[in-house]
């Protein structure tokens, strides 16, 4: 796992644009795993103004949605593939075929969840993972004690969660849908390059837990120290708790692969 620790939330949103940008420069034909959450609306505004200034195109570009709750149609605003159309889709010029979101009023989620996974499959895999982490540590919508081998499957949502997202839905917990399709962990350690992208504060213990802390299904996010190509960007406020940090700066300075993503700009 490497760890970039920026100033603040606005430089961590402008990396993670950046790398997506440099991802679809590189390779056109890119397969991204995209992710949502309140996290990543900063970094998808920033990636559309990049996207506008240099005319890069994403024509060409496959997106594969981590998770969709169940029982809401894409014209649902609380929907994920709502968000992802107000926030990148309807900006960026991607081909609409190409885009998938799990469809969460699919008339059997369980056969809908297995055809997205095998949708990846046909697609050749995802070349690059974003991924939030949640304040109970899941990723995607794998809550604490989901298997480390999970593929994608519909989920029953963790009360923490209902609770951190009641705010999109009136601030009412009994709106909130209760269970999602989701990519399993097991299916996201596939991805050839994971992204994860965390700030703020009230990240910052489960942000400890998941890098330093054991390997559990207790925190599914930790199961990221298993994958051999996990970038992880973070504040320094959700980086806040870690023991490491002194071992995380070093690093920053002096890989050579860190170095270049921070711009080239080495302390020593
Ligand atoms: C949501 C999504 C996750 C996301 C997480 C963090 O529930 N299902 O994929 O990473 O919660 O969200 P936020 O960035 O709003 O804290």
């Amino acid at each position: 796992m490497k760890i970039i620790i920026c100033p603040d939330a606005a430089r961590v949103a402008g990396l993670a644009a950046r790398l997506l940008a440099d991802q679809v420069r590189g390779r056109p034909e890119s397969v991204l795993g995209l992710a949502t959450g309140r996290t990543m609306e900063a970094v998808y505004r920033l990636l559309v103004g990049m996207v506008r200034a240099d005319g890069i195109d994403f024509s060409a570009v496959t997106t594969f949605n981590l998770d969709e709750y169940v029982g809401l149609s894409a014209d649902h605003v609380q929907s994920y593939r709502h968000y992802m159309r107000a926030h990148l889709f309807g900006h960026v010029g991607f081909a609409p075929s190409r885009t998938h979101v799990p469809d969460g009023v699919a008339a059997d989620a369980a056969v809908e969840a297995a055809g997205y996974e095998a949708r990846i499959a046909l697609a050749g895999g995802i070349d690059l993972q974003m991924l939030g982490l949640g304040e109970n540590g899941h990723i995607g919508f794998n809550e604490p004690l989901s298997s480390l081998a999970s593929r994608t499957r519909v989920v029953t949502l963790a009360r923490a969660t209902l609770e951190q997202n009641a705010g999109m839905f009136g601030g009412d917990l009994s709106r909130v849908p209760a269970r999602a399709i989701t990519m399993g962990t097991g299916t996201i350690l596939e991805a050839r390059k994971l992204l994860m992208v965390v700030t703020g504060a009230r990240k910052a213990a489960i942000v400890a837990r998941a890098i330093e802390g054991p390997v559990s299904a207790a925190v599914p996010g930790s199961v990221l120290q298993f994958h051999a190509d996990c970038l992880v960007l973070l504040d320094r406020a959700a980086a806040s708790s870690l023991a490491q940090s002194e071992a995380i700066e070093w690093q920053m300075r002096h890989d050579a692969e860190l170095v270049a993503i921070q711009g080239g700009v080495s302390e020593d």
